[in-house]
């Protein structure tokens, strides 16, 4: 697909994405973006102040964030004008957890990596959507397996409210598109092979070839691979699926 094609398919995402948050902001009153400063997000991040500055934004701060995501923050705060609001891990928690099982505990068993994921992201996540009817996320269907039943609003059993995705069908091609032909701050990570980043930790970057999410927990089989951010895709069609290359 040359340029022009390439405008013309991201200007229809664009439409579509701007329909979904639409609706979104006329059916529910109290909307707010989860964004983790991941390619997509950023997509989101330039929509939003600039078309949508009324809804609220955070991030969840693990505390083992990569070097080159705080940088981030601090281009997106220049380039905006707008910081984002962080949230942060519950101290007793994390100092509980890594007295017990050490530093580095999530590569020794899923559980508890899991664990780790649930103590740095799923509970500052609780009180970051505490008060709110809706959350936004980048989230795209060909991201993962565990993601191909995505729908663009769909209801969020665990947190009890509304979770709109307006880039479901967004391919990753578009997404990048739009960065670089809108000017977008994106993570520096992403040109050294890093197509999908969280903690620095549990990110590595990928080889030709391998699945865009095969950095993420590489240690694991794709069907686990979701950190509990979003929760109850593992039963879903597709999530048994041939395993994706990882090493
Ligand atoms: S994860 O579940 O594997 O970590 P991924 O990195 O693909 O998720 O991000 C999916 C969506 O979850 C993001 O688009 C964002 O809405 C939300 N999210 C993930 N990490 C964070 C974070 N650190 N802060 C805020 N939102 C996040
Ligand atoms: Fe912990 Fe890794 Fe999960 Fe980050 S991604 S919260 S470091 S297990």
């Amino acid at each position: 697909m040359n340029d022009d094609a390439l405008e013309q398919a991201v200007r229809a995402r664009l439409d579509d994405t701007r329909r979904i948050l639409d609706r979104a902001l006329a059916e529910h009153a109290r909307v707010v973006f989860a964004n983790s400063l991941g390619a997509e997000d950023m997509v989101l991040t330039d929509l939003l102040f600039r078309h949508y500055p009324q809804v609220d934004m955070f991030s969840l701060d693990t505390g083992r964030l990569p070097e080159e995501t705080y940088a981030l923050m601090d281009r997106v705060e220049a380039h905006y004008g707008r910081r984002i609001p962080l949230y942060f891990p519950d101290t007793a928690q994390v100092e509980a957890f890594v007295r017990e099982h050490g530093v580095n505990a999530f590569y020794r068993s899923v559980e508890l990596r899991k664990a780790c994921c649930r103590i740095r992201k799923v509970e500052p996540l609780k009180r970051a959507l505490a008060g709110y009817d809706a959350w936004i996320t980048g989230q795209r269907r060909a991201q993962s397996i565990t993601r191909a039943d995505l729908q663009a609003i769909e209801h969020d059993p665990v947190h009890g409210m509304i979770k709109v995705n307006p880039l479901v069908d967004w391919s990753e091609k578009e997404v990048w598109h739009y960065i670089r032909s809108r000017e977008v701050p994106y993570n520096v990570l992403h040109d050294r092979f890093y197509p999908s980043i969280g903690c620095a930790p549990c990110t590595r970057a990928i080889t030709p070839g391998e699945d865009i999410r095969a950095g993420r927990w590489w240690w694991e089989n794709p069907e686990t691979k979701e950190c509990g951010l979003h929760p109850g895709r593992r039963g879903a069609p597709g999530a048994a699926g041939p395993q994706r290359s990882s090493t």
